[in-house]
């Protein structure tokens, strides 16, 4: 057995057998990976096709509601929701019906239409900021966060928790190994753990000796970490110290719902009350079509007071902007699935499907006797191999086990269940069903009797079930 209350060989085996029976069961997608070999490295358009899964890419076909399927046929009930950017579900019809209004109409004018305007108005209504700013993604929407954050206080440091996630962007891929800052993955430059400092999670203290000095520009921090293994939700009353201490600090404090905007209308914010400087978002507000959202007090937002044009000679401005951000489908998207799909009954139905997983999730997890929890946050339930819930990301890092991971991902998935990767669930999105849930939770409980069974693994008796 290994810490996590299975036997390691046990896991290998039963990987085996899945992986064969993944194989067996796309040939069309493991000959078009081939294809693709020879015009993509490693047979894919973006590296993290290939590196999320430890099975072979699937290419896929087409999606609907909670659904999608790949080209060889098989059909998901879809747990990952894309990294949390398919809240929405696929194909959402306000969405689809606003895209092909819009695109007939034009997509893409560098100029602002009235769409904008609600999307923003609907923003800071939800989040309770005022001024709003749009990119194409989550991590461009924090690039500009931290640079307004900058020019606000004249400082230039960026403070972020152990076992964050904000995007791809230089200051925001440092690591802590062995208590030294590092540089998280291979193209960045070794001075860029200059710009940015990493402490843990639910510290206070570590939290108060970081900001003493007055130079943090911005603490960037999700309400709740979830791009670990296993969430981590903040301990009781660690949202007081970290705003207060802030404040004291003339620290801008900068909330990044872009996951967890799936909890609630105005995401973690609203449902804990939570009252941040700065808030960011992308994902799933626009349906699927790419967009990033920054939201922040009127104070944060003077630094563009110069940008106003007139005949005189240019101010200096904020470094932000791109060329199709807040395009206009991107705001009619997003204007669609605001108003028709991310409605306060979705919220409601996706938070009680959650509670059903977690739940249905919790049963199969006693019924086999393993040491592991299992957390719930509204639409998101899952669990850590674990028998409690981390409260750190070392605690987090000490749950992980790849091969485990691995095969809970490949087993669902030979059973019709796209798995979530351990940043993005499993979540339930608005269109799921009860149905979607307890078939996630039957073929979870079905590994899990599998997994804790004496005696050899059993052969695969069926082709690929769906
Ligand atoms: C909390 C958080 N912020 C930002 C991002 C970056 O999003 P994107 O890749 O869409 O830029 C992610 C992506 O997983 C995220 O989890």
């Amino acid at each position: 057995m290994t810490g996590h209350g299975v036997d390691p060989a046990r896991v290998r085996a039963l990987k085996d057998r899945e992986d064969a029976r993944f194989a067996a069961s796309h040939p069309t997608s493991v000959a078009m990976l081939e294809r693709a070999r020879r015009s993509m490295p490693n047979g894919v358009p973006m590296q993290w096709f290939a590196s999320s899964y430890a099975h072979p890419p699937m290419f896929v076909l087409e999606g609907a509601g909670a659904r999608f399927r790949d080209v060889d046929g098989n059909e998901y009930v879809d747990f990952n929701i894309a990294d949390m950017s398919t809240f929405c579900g696929h194909a959402p019809e306000p969405v689809v019906r606003a895209i092909a209004e819009r695109a007939s109409r034009g997509t893409q004018f560098l100029l602002p239409d009235e769409n904008a305007i609600w999307v923003a108005e609907e923003l800071a209504h939800r989040w309770r900021l005022p001024a709003w700013q749009f990119t194409l993604s989550a991590s461009q929407a924090n690039v500009e966060v931290i640079r307004v954050a900058r020019v606000a206080t004249g400082r230039s440091v960026t403070l972020l928790f152990d076992g964050k996630y904000h995007g791809h962007f230089d200051q925001a891929l440092v690591e802590l190994r062995d208590g030294r800052l590092v540089p998280e993955e291979l193209g960045l430059p070794p001075d860029v753990v200059r710009q940015t400092r990493v402490i843990p999670w639910n510290d206070p203290d570590a939290l108060a000796r970081a900001l003493e000095p007055r130079d943090v520009a911005v603490v960037l921090a999700e309400p709740a970490m979830t791009n670990n293994h296993g969430l981590i939700l903040p301990d009781p009353g660690f949202h007081e110290v970290l705003r207060r201490l802030t404040r004291e600090t003339g620290t801008v404090l900068a909330l990044d719902e872009t996951h967890t905007l799936v909890c609630g209308p105005g995401g973690l914010c609203d449902r804990w009350g939570l009252e941040p400087d700065a808030v960011s978002l992308g994902k799933s507000i626009a349906g699927g079509v790419p967009i990033g959202a920054y939201g922040m007090t009127a104070e944060l937002a003077s630094v563009f007071a110069a940008e106003q044009p007139d005949d005189r000679e240019e101010e200096p401005s904020v470094a932000t902007g791109g060329t199709l951000f807040a395009n206009a489908l991107s705001m009619a998207a997003a204007r669609a699935a605001l108003s028709e799909v991310l409605t306060a009954d979705a919220y409601t139905h996706t938070a009680a499907l959650g509670a059903r997983l977690a739940e249905g999730l919790e049963a199969a997890v006693v019924r086999a006797g393993l040491p592991w929890s299992v957390h719930r946050l509204f639409a998101r339930s899952g669990t850590a191999f674990g028998p409690v819930p981390p409260r750190s990301a070392e605690e987090a890092r000490a749950c992980e086990d790849r091969l485990l991971t691995n095969l809970v991902r490949v087993y669902l998935a030979n059973r019709g269940v796209w798995e979530a990767i351990p940043g993005a669930g499993p979540t339930v999105a608005v269109p799921a069903t009860t149905e979607d849930v307890d078939r996630y939770v039957a073929a979870y409980g079905e590994l899990l009797e599998e997994l804790t069974a004496s005696g050899a693994v059993a052969p695969a008796t069926s082709g690929p079930g769906r």
